[in-house]
């Protein structure tokens, strides 16, 4: 079947094709356009609702037509209709839900609705020509600016929420910290290419609940001791490389740690990342490198880095394995939609 996605829960437009069966382990991508309004936003060190859902409704259509004519397909070869109905900014989420309904209803078209995180947690079962031994109980960890979610999958539609950011999520502390060091927004991607080549692990800063035994997360006291070491030392501004890197270690040593141990716990066969900081490569290093190195009995899997930014191409992937035939009537945006 050929599944149509939009995605709208931010800043990003997207609209995706792709093709599944019951007969493969994976999805077949077809195409995946995203346009982002961040440029308009990246000197106001955030998003701004109301700028992102104008931007939106001015390319939703013209993507879709796109994403069409470029695949020489038509309304007739679309099986159904995905979108994200939360979580995100509700101006953004009614931009693709009312085209979406709209597009179902006018085409006759089947309608599901999609919640955002089950996508970034969906995006691992976009096939990327490489074999994928997906294996149940799993471990999924959402990271991304929004959101910072330890998962255990025991199979689809089986899905617990095990614990998350009592505060800022992880792309979130990386785009603070990144307007504290005057860079633009979203951060995290230029954190990593600052601290690329730094081995040392200069300012030490906190690792918050590194210890708490749950699986919860808080990253906003990180943010503090970087203002901190920023107002005590006047040269650290200029010192960028090492407190980018000592940034993300201090994240990413807690996020690891916490996400072994939940693999652990319930004997996962497969770790799944997702979400925009993801794309981040010291991140999927330094996974790779722990559970080669201790020998963990767990598959390992990490989307291409496009799709773990926000896509359409996810959303469809989800939309697939949780198929749900919804009437139009019954879409409705849901900002707050979380796990059950
Ligand atoms: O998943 P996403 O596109 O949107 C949300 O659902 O939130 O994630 C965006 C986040 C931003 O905080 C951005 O700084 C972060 O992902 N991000 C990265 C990288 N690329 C994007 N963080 C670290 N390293 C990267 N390479
Ligand atoms: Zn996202």
């Amino acid at each position: 079947m050929i599944i149509l996605g939009f995605e709208t829960s931010c800043d990003e437009t997207s609209v995706a094709l792709i093709s599944g069966s019951n007969k493969k382990q994976n999805v077949d991508l077809i195409t995946n356009l995203v346009s982002s309004s961040v440029f308009l936003h990246s000197k106001t060190g955030g998003i701004i609702p109301e700028i992102a859902a104008r931007e939106q409704v001015k390319y939703i259509i013209p993507l879709l037509k796109r994403a069409l004519n470029e695949n020489n397909l038509n309304k007739e070869n679309i099986d159904a209709i995905a979108v994200t109905v939360g979580p995100g900014l509700i101006g953004s989420l009614l931009v693709g839900v009312e085209t979406a309904k709209t597009i179902a209803y006018v085409w006759d078209k089947p309608i599901v609705p999609v919640n955002h995180l089950y996508g970034h947690i969906y995006a691992n079962w976009i096939n990327d020509g490489v074999k994928k031994d997906i294996l149940f109980p799993a471990i999924a960890l959402i990271v991304s600016g929004g959101h910072t979610d330890l998962v255990l999958m025991k199979n689809h539609r089986d899905l617990k929420w095990l614990g998350g950011t009592r505060d800022d999520a992880a792309g979130e502390a990386l785009d603070k910290i990144g307007r504290l060091l005057n860079l633009e927004y979203p951060a995290g991607a230029q954190i990593e290419r600052l601290a690329k080549n730094v081995l040392l692990d200069k300012y030490k800063f906190p690792r918050p609940l590194l210890d708490s035994g749950d699986f919860d997360f808080s990253f906003s006291g990180l943010k503090t001791a970087v203002l901190r070491e920023i107002e005590k030392n006047k040269n650290a501004t200029k010192d960028l490389k090492n407190i980018c890197y000592s940034t993300q270690k201090a994240i990413f040593d807690v996020i690891i740690k916490k996400t072994l141990q939940a693999c652990k716990k319930y004997d996962a066969k497969s770790l799944f990342l997702g979400g925009g900081v993801a794309a981040n490569q010291k991140l999927r290093d330094e996974f790779t490198l722990i559970i080669e190195n201790n020998k963990l009995k767990i598959n390992f899997f990490v989307p291409t880095k496009s799709l773990c930014t926000d896509n359409a191409a996810m959303i469809c992937s989800a939309a697939f394995y949780n198929y749900e035939n919804a009437s139009w009537k019954n879409v409705e945006a849901n900002p707050d939609a979380y796990f059950d």
